[in-house]
């Protein structure tokens, strides 16, 4: 034992993780009411025999679970990889896991296949770019993946689908915690990937002006909608092809507007600005 206990003092943990019977890595406990629905939803889920990525992983406390739970495989990449998981944890539970030091942004199906299952904890607030994460965690996962997501909700407005979006001191939380989608942006931005939200459980009831919500959804691609796609990631023709782009913009768009317009104007934080 006292080598474990000699080995707990040699890293800096964040996960609070059982390495013995009765012995727990000093990790940041204030965070595991936060993890523990992440932890509940994994357990619900179909992971055995399931190919796992697990982003942003930390020490790896989803990462062990899925493992735990038979997954085939379960990968984990960090922009800042755990030397606690890299070189005590993993070895110490002889585990499969795989840890890749990379950032989300780098991510390509042809780094390591594609997934059945994506678990996306505490890591989208903290993006500057999370819509192109988003798009490239959906390239990454198979027809009928499951995207168990946690992250931070601005519960402010809830009738139109917003960003917030604050930057330095203004955050809720710090300096790099600066993407707040409320739960319609966050549902409707996923829904227009191909990723449909499930289940979603708040931690404290929704309280204002944040948070925290775990979602699980389901990668549907008959949701894309093929023309959005292409005009997004791709090249199109509806910008010359007048024809084209009129009714491209009547069926998707025009009729919605007006919906849309009245919704925000009578949102009442909106209704306090000037009119
Ligand atoms: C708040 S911790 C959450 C850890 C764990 N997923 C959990 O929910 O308990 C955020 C983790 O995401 C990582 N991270 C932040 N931005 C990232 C990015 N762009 N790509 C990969 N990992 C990122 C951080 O290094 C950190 O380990």
């Amino acid at each position: 034992m006292s080598n474990l206990t000699e080995a707990l003092k040699r890293y800096t943990f964040y996960h609070v993780i059982e390495v013995a019977p009765g012995v727990f890595t000093p990790g940041w406990k204030e965070a595991e009411p936060i993890q523990a629905p992440v932890i509940d939803a994994l357990r619900r889920l179909p992971v055995r025999g399931k190919r796992v990525l697990d982003v942003g992983c930390r020490d790896g406390l989803f990462s062990f679970e899925a493992e735990r739970l038979g997954a085939s495989e379960v990968i984990g990449i960090d922009n800042d990889l755990s030397p606690a998981a890299v070189e005590f944890l993993i070895p110490h539970f002889a585990s499969r896991v795989k840890m890749h030091a990379m950032n989300i942004l780098e991510l390509r199906p042809d780094d390591f296949g594609k997934f059945d299952l994506v678990i996306f904890a505490g890591v989208l607030y903290h993006l500057r770019y999370p819509f192109h994460a988003l798009r490239l965690l959906r390239d990454v996962m198979n027809e009928g993946a499951a995207l168990l997501l946690e992250t931070a909700i601005y519960t402010v407005h809830e009738d139109a689908a917003l960003l917030y979006c604050p930057v330095g001191s203004e955050s809720p939380y710090e300096a790099t915690s600066v993407t707040f989608f409320n739960l319609k942006g966050l549902t409707d931005t996923l829904r227009s990937f191909g990723i449909n939200v499930c289940s979603t459980r708040y931690l404290n009831g929704h309280i204002a002006p944040v948070d925290r919500c775990t979602m699980v959804c389901e990668f549907q691609p008959a949701l894309i909608d093929e023309e959005l796609r292409r005009y997004w990631d791709s090249t199109h023709e509806l910008s010359s092809n007048l024809e084209a782009g009129q009714a491209f913009l009547s069926k998707r768009h025009a009729e919605r507007r007006d919906d849309f317009v009245r919704t925000v104007r009578d949102s009442s934080g909106f209704k306090s600005g000037k009119s």
